[in-house]
């Protein structure tokens, strides 16, 4: 039995999670800046820094408290190295080198959209080999999950990801940060057949989203009000949807794996879930809806299953590891 603490600050949220064998959830708690950056339409990545570091100790004493564990019980710490914010990935990573040195614990580095994939590992018995749509703020990539620490990128996005579009065309329609909870409430109102918006003509497996959203601004011009907003988030959620589902059917066919996976913030979308599930010929999987978006339950589960090896920066830290070097440099010395 393997009780990983992990640490996830890679952009807006501040989480800590206890995760036993990478998939039975030991406790998280999370404390999300949304409301601060609300105010400014996006992250704004020095305040963002700030707030990790006022709140990390407390979200990190709560989820040792909910787990009921002491530092004795647990057997490594996590923490999500990159692709992030650098200030925000600075408190995190600081945070679990701390705890790491001073309670003689192994630090683990781990990817963040490798962490996204794992959490479909959460409390399920799902096992690699398969295709996952990873769809968040910053990616966008289907990926071919071959074993746990082996994956091939199929296709990605060729400018903005899904999840930025989502919130800049959310912007474009007034409707606040983050856009994508609040365009896929709207589009469930509105009908998705009232504009016929295009979808980006990429080769393969590659998408492109920024068309799209030039669409949505160009068609918003040459409306007079009132202005349909639910039609307008229905029809640009039915071409992200549409273009998204059908590349990945055609990954799974053309890999012949046995089942489909959904990963990142955009994995909540409930038009992208229905779709898929509709159309794919395998079974199809996704998180709960709270492990979708950045979370560190996602990054203990990677921390098991496909921990970051050999960056020295991150070993050195170790105690352990210091106490083995010392030995080293004391024999060299006798
Ligand atoms: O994975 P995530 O939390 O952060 C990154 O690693 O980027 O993804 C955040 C993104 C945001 O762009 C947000 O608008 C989008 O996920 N998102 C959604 C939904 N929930 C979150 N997009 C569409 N539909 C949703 N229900
Ligand atoms: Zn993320």
């Amino acid at each position: 039995m393997v009780n990983y603490l992990a640490i996830e600050t890679s952009c807006d949220e501040t989480a800590a999670a206890i995760v036993e064998d990478g998939r039975r959830l030991r406790s998280h708690c999370l404390f999300s800046q949304t409301v601060t950056h609300a105010a400014f339409g996006g992250v704004v990545p020095e305040v963002a820094a700030r707030e990790h570091l006022e709140v990390i100790n407390q979200v990190i004493a709560q989820t040792l408290k909910e787990a009921a564990l002491t530092d004795k019980e647990l057997d490594g710490v996590a923490c999500t190295l990159g692709p992030g914010l650098i200030g925000t990935l600075l408190v995190g990573i600081s945070a679990a080198k701390a705890l790491s040195w001073s309670w003689d614990l192994p630090l683990i580095g781990v990817d963040h959209l490798a962490a996204h994939v794992c959490a479909n590992y959460l409390e399920t018995d799902l096992k690699p080999p398969f295709v996952a749509l990873l769809v968040s703020g910053g990616h966008t990539q289907i990926l071919h999950c071959r074993s746990y620490r082996e994956s091939e990128v199929l296709g990605e996005t060729l400018d903005d990801a899904v999840g930025e579009a989502y919130d800049k065309v959310a912007r474009l329609l007034g409707l606040g940060y983050p856009g994508g909870p609040m365009i896929d409430k709207l589009a469930g109102t509105g009908n998705c057949q009232a504009f016929n918006f295009p979808e980006g003509v990429v080769s393969g497996f590659n998408f492109s989203f920024s068309g799209l959203k030039t669409a949505v601004l160009r068609t918003l011009e040459k409306l007079h009000a009132p202005i349909p907003v639910a039609d307008l988030a229905a029809s640009f959620q039915e071409a992200v949807v549409r273009v998204l589902v059908r590349k990945t059917i055609e990954a799974q066919k053309r890999t012949g794996a046995q089942s489909i996976v959904l990963a990142g913030g955009v994995a909540a979308n409930s038009e992208l879930r229905r779709q898929l599930k509709e159309q794919s010929p395998v079974p199809v999987f996704w998180p709960a809806a709270q492990f979708c978006t950045d979370n560190a339950a996602m990054v203990a589960a990677a921390a098991y299953f496909c921990p970051i090896t050999g960056q020295e920066p991150l070993t050195a830290y170790s105690r352990s590891k210091d106490r083995r070097r010392h030995q080293l440099d004391s024999s060299r010395n006798q």
